[in-house]
């Protein structure tokens, strides 16, 4: 273990997915320098991350990323106390990147390896974000990624219970694939672009269904909503899976493609609702039973990638204020991989 202090510096280095990102923290919580790269131009003809091409992006980009996080930073390589690394879960060929450069670090500097677990980063980042007396042991954590989507109450650092998972597609991927179905450019990420469009669209147009309303427990599924708007656009727009040709922009085919954006959107976002409102629930009667653990929860989390946008952190705004805890989420950078 490494004592930790404010004179503490940790290097960070995260490769898991296709960002290549690193940044130097202080023992006490506070972040000196970023920097980081992403692989979605890469990976955007291919209609998802390649692993072999994303493990040579970041081999290509690992030196340049941790130099410029500790310029950023200002602090030299040796004057680093540790160096934390991402070693899952994640694709095994882009962690083991990450790995070895934090293995080289540490044997140039003689410092220790922190191993960092990806969906606990994802939590965890909440108190840097906001604060270590705000988000204080226990809190209610929602994890929404491109593959991960779960309910966890976090009582400490790796002392986390799992609420509820989802049963096929995480939401990030949902997103991601009805982005392609739609025929938008996902080189800037498809997540990002179907919020885009659906800002123009209606979210009533299309009455999509809630998943999983009948399964009273906070588990997610994605795959029917998925099929639902893949229906819609074969229907109303008479396109087959995501068809290239089809960003050619046409005025009234704009309004219908962007309307199933928002149903599936709204949809989408109402089963997150959901299951957080029952976590909520969950989570303080799991507290109330810890005989001798008077604890309650202290805020609500709302991470990864997903995390970033507008519509589910107004959504989960309203559901911690409706339970009367505050809503933390991290700056849309520390929701999607990074260093820090
Ligand atoms: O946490 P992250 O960076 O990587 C994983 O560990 O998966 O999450 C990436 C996912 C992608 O599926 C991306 O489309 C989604 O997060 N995402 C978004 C938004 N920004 C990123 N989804 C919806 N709206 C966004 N604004
Ligand atoms: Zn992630």
């Amino acid at each position: 273990t490494v004592a930790v202090d404010a004179d503490t510096l940790i290097l960070g280095i995260e490769t898991s997915c296709d960002d290549t990102g690193a940044a130097v923290v202080t023992g006490d919580g506070r972040v000196l320098g970023e920097a980081k790269t992403s692989q979605d131009a890469i990976h955007a003809p291919w209609g998802g991350v390649v692993p072999n091409l994303a493990q040579e992006a970041h081999k290509a980009a690992i030196d340049d990323v941790v130099t410029t996080a500790l310029r950023n930073a200002g602090v030299d390589a040796s004057r680093l106390d540790a160096v934390a690394v991402t070693v899952g879960p994640g694709l095994s060929m882009c962690l083991r990147v990450g790995v070895v450069a934090a293995q080289d670090l540490s044997a140039a500097h003689k410092i220790p390896i922190v191993p960092v677990h990806h969906m606990e980063a994802h939590g965890l980042v909440a108190r840097l974000a906001g604060g270590t007396e705000l988000v204080r042991f226990p809190f209610l954590a929602l994890l929404v990624s491109g593959g991960h989507n779960q309910l966890i109450l976090t009582r400490g650092v790796g002392d986390h219970v799992i609420l509820g998972s989802t049963l096929d597609d995480a939401l990030g991927e949902a997103y991601d694939k009805t982005a392609r179905l739609l025929g938008l450019d996902v080189g800037g990420g498809g997540g990002p672009a179907l919020e885009r469009l659906a800002r123009e669209g209606n979210p009533r147009a299309y009455a999509f269904p809630v998943p999983l309303r009948k399964k009273k427990n906070c588990d997610f599924s994605y795959a029917g909503l998925k099929t639902a708007a893949r229906l819609a656009v074969e229907r109303d727009l008479g396109v087959p899976d995501g068809d290239a040709a089809f960003t050619t922009i046409d005025k009234a085919k704009r309004k219908i493609r962007a309307d199933i954006a928002a149903s599936f959107q709204a949809a989408a976002v109402k089963h997150l609702e959901e299951r957080t409102r029952r976590a909520v629930g969950w989570a303080n009667d799991a507290l109330a039973e810890e005989s001798g653990d008077a604890r309650t929860l202290s805020c609500v989390v709302v991470a990864g990638g997903v995390a970033a946008n507008e519509s589910v952190r107004e959504s989960l705004a309203r559901v911690a204020a409706e339970v009367g805890l505050p809503l933390v989420t991290p700056p849309p950078r520390w929701c999607t991989d990074n260093g820090v």
